[in-house]
């Protein structure tokens, strides 16, 4: 099972507990982040830290540690939990205190974080996998990327129910993200997505794809599109720090392009698979 971080203690996931007025548990007051493993090395680390620290201060919460601290625990924790291939969840919550909706006056911010060893979700990858189209009725600001997800979650579930892996949501015709993904679309050579606004996470994983469409030639435009636009797209993929680059090959009963990850896709998917290579080293044994 491994050893888990609480505070700056760690211990077996057996020996943690949770106060029944911890303000995560009761409000989903806080904030989290999911970084992946590879060979043992973080991919992009720095820039998840850094983001927590940002969603963190959004919702107004003083962190009692310092993004080079935190790294140094959570590097600590793999070590100690001998992580290969995975991934590391970490929040922080506001912390316990009586019940109220308004901030408490004193409080002191709980941190856990635990491992667990997952492969590349490389079939997925290879043949490509579904979506469906459904409303967002999330909050407007999207950008934290905080422990309340429960729209996201109604969305995840409604596809699920549907036999599909993603629902792309919109907002009055307007594709936004997936529930848990960032969304894009490849129409006469060029790649769209949504802008980083207050509608969407931006996602660690969606910067380094615009990077990378640098490094392959392909050009892109940060533009909401249509979910009529989605339809006519000639390629679709989700990305996320699990998905990694997932291409959509089916949008609710509409094949996209010809019912095969695109070229585009494709190419990106090798220019990514570099960049992990490049940050973390050879990937053996990093498969599902
Ligand atoms: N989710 N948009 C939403 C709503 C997300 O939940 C995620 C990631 C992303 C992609 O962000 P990134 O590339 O930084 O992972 C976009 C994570 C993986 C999760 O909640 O499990």
């Amino acid at each position: 099972m491994g050893k888990i971080l609480v505070n700056d203690q760690f211990i077996s996931r057996e020996e943690g507990s949770i106060d029944i007025e911890d303000r995560g548990y009761q409000f989903g007051d806080g904030v989290y982040e999911v970084i992946r493993v590879y060979g043992g090395k973080m991919f992009t680390g720095k820039e998840h830290l850094t983001r927590l620290f940002e969603s963190s201060k959004k919702i107004l919460l003083e962190l009692p540690f310092t993004q080079e601290e935190l790294t140094a625990k959570l590097q600590e924790l793999m070590e100690m939990n001998k992580l290969h291939t995975g991934t590391i969840y970490l929040q922080v919550t506001r912390g316990a205190a009586p019940r109220q909706h308004q901030f408490p006056g004193q409080s002191k911010p709980v941190l856990t974080a635990y491992t667990k060893e997952v492969g590349r979700p490389e079939e997925g990858m290879n043949k490509g996998m579904t979506a469906t189209v459904a409303d967002d009725v999330r909050w407007l600001r999207c950008d934290i990327k905080s422990l309340n997800l429960l729209g996201n979650l109604l969305a995840k579930q409604e596809a699920m129910a549907n036999g599909s892996f993603e629902a792309i949501l919109h907002r009055d015709g307007t594709v936004t993200e997936g529930s848990s993904s960032n969304v894009f679309i490849i129409k006469d050579n060029q790649l769209h997505t949504h802008p980083a606004t207050n509608l969407i996470l931006n996602g660690i994983t969606r910067r380094v794809i615009l990077q990378l469409c640098n490094e392959i030639g392909l050009t892109y435009k940060e533009e909401a599109f249509s979910v009529e636009e989605l339809y006519a797209a000639d390629e679709v993929f989700m990305a996320s720090t699990t998905a990694e680059i997932m291409p959509l090959v089916q949008v609710r009963d509409v094949p996209v392009g010809d019912g095969k990850p695109g070229e585009w896709t494709k190419k990106l998917q090798v220019a990514f698979k570099g960049a992990i290579q490049q940050q973390c080293g050879e990937l053996v044994g990093a498969e599902e």
